[in-house]
């Protein structure tokens, strides 16, 4: 039995390493074993010793050289999760990696390259999308409940993350703002309903050249906004339906629905893409109104690690991880093409094709993928 457990070097022991810690250890410890942690700085990796009986900690380098791991869970700032997924990779790892994939496009290949060629698997966040309510929209429009997709909204409006993270500076920088702090979450639901992109318009702006924290222990220090906070888009399809997305950090208030799905028959309200749970609401021809619908699939508590889990098992069914790099491939170029149709003042053309993964089943118990 031992031996069918995945090994997992967890790289970050930040801000959201608390949640994956827990359900690697409590839920998914069937399937994958916390064999080491890595942060660099001391007093977090103890913390993750102490709180969640990690074993042991070592650097990134000594988890790189250790035989025994088999996978490396990225979950460090986003501005660092090209060169070490690169540098696991490339030392013989599977790597599982916090979104986004990469800062830009040509990294995000470069690293499903390397992972192809080497046989090995390469997988990220998120896995919201595995979750009780977007599989739960998933089913209503894989039952036809809303006829054919003409097309969706998806409103990611905020304030900001500098009055709650304890170290919010990357989320103003390349590699943040909101189309790739949140855009992942909203994008990966979206075509994980509707299927593949084949073309993305977009626009974007800054409302705040700086930004002061108000969240301990940087409270009153600067950040310097270094990529667009409110950001635009349009996207196309392959099916031939349309969305509307805008991601922000410039919203006071908003009273936007996160996602809606629009078909020639009805319409679903989408619950939160950044959370595994409900409500969803569906409304039908008869005219009535949205009305909630009883979700059909587990997973409904904050269950990150899920992707990772999946992925591990994938290593011993040989399937496909269903949040695998076709899937963040595909998300990244998106978000890439926001920013270069604006860049260019045309429409972008996407190169990756993605067919949408299987639902998850709806027999699973918890601890299951
Ligand atoms: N904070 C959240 O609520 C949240 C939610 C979902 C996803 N995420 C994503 O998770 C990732 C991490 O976010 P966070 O909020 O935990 O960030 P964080 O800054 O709190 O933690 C990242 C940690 O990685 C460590 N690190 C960086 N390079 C390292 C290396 N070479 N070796 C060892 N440790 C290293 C840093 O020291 C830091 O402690 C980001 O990609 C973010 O987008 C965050």
């Amino acid at each position: 039995m031992e031996r069918d457990i995945v090994n997992v070097g967890v790289v970050g022991c930040g801000n959201i390493s608390g949640i994956y810690f827990k359900n690697l250890t409590t839920v998914f410890n069937d399937i994958v074993n916390v064999y080491a942690c890595a942060d660099l700085i001391k007093e977090k990796e103890e913390k993750a010793l102490c709180e969640y009986k990690i074993p042991r900690a070592m650097t990134f380098e000594q988890m790189l050289l250790c035989d025994d791991i088999q996978l490396i869970l990225n979950i460090t700032q986003p501005f660092n999760h090209y060169e070490i997924s690169k540098r696991a990779l490339l030392a013989g790892k599977h790597v599982y990696v916090e979104k986004p994939l990469s800062l830009n496009f040509e990294q995000g290949l470069e690293l499903i390259n390397i992972a192809k060629a080497n046989k090995l698997l390469l997988g990220g966040a998120p896995d919201t999308f595995m979750g009780a309510g977007i599989q739960t929209s998933r089913k209503l429009i894989d039952d036809g409940y809303i006829g054919d997709i003409v097309g969706a909204t998806a409103f990611m409006m905020s304030k900001g993350h500098e009055s709650w993270h304890p170290d919010p500076e990357f989320y103003y920088k390349p590699g943040g703002g909101p189309m790739f702090d949140m855009g992942p979450y909203y994008i990966t639901a979206l075509i994980n309903l509707m299927g593949g992109v084949k073309s993305v318009a977009g626009m974007n702006t800054t409302a705040f050249k700086e930004r002061i924290i108000t969240s301990q222990p940087k409270y009153m220090q600067k950040i310097e906004v270094e990529t667009p906070t409110h950001v635009s888009a349009m996207l196309q399809f392959q099916s031939g339906a349309t969305a509307s997305i805008i991601t922000t950090f410039d919203c006071k208030k908003s009273d936007l629905p996160l996602i809606e799905i629009y078909g020639t028959k009805g319409s679903i309200k989408v619950p939160d893409p950044n959370c595994f749970s409900g409500p969803v609401y569906l409304a039908t021809s008869d005219g009535s109104g949205y009305k909630e619908v009883p979700l059909t699939h587990i997973y409904p508590d904050n269950s990150r690690g899920l992707g990772l889990a999946d992925l591990a098992k994938c290593l011993k069914t040989g399937n496909t991880p269903k949040a695998g790099c076709h899937q963040t491939g595909h998300v990244l170029e998106i978000m890439c093409a926001v920013f270069s149709s604006f860049e260019t003042g045309r429409y972008y053309k996407m190169k990756t094709k993605y067919k949408r993964t299987e639902p998850m089943l709806r027999d699973l118990v918890k601890g299951q993928v």
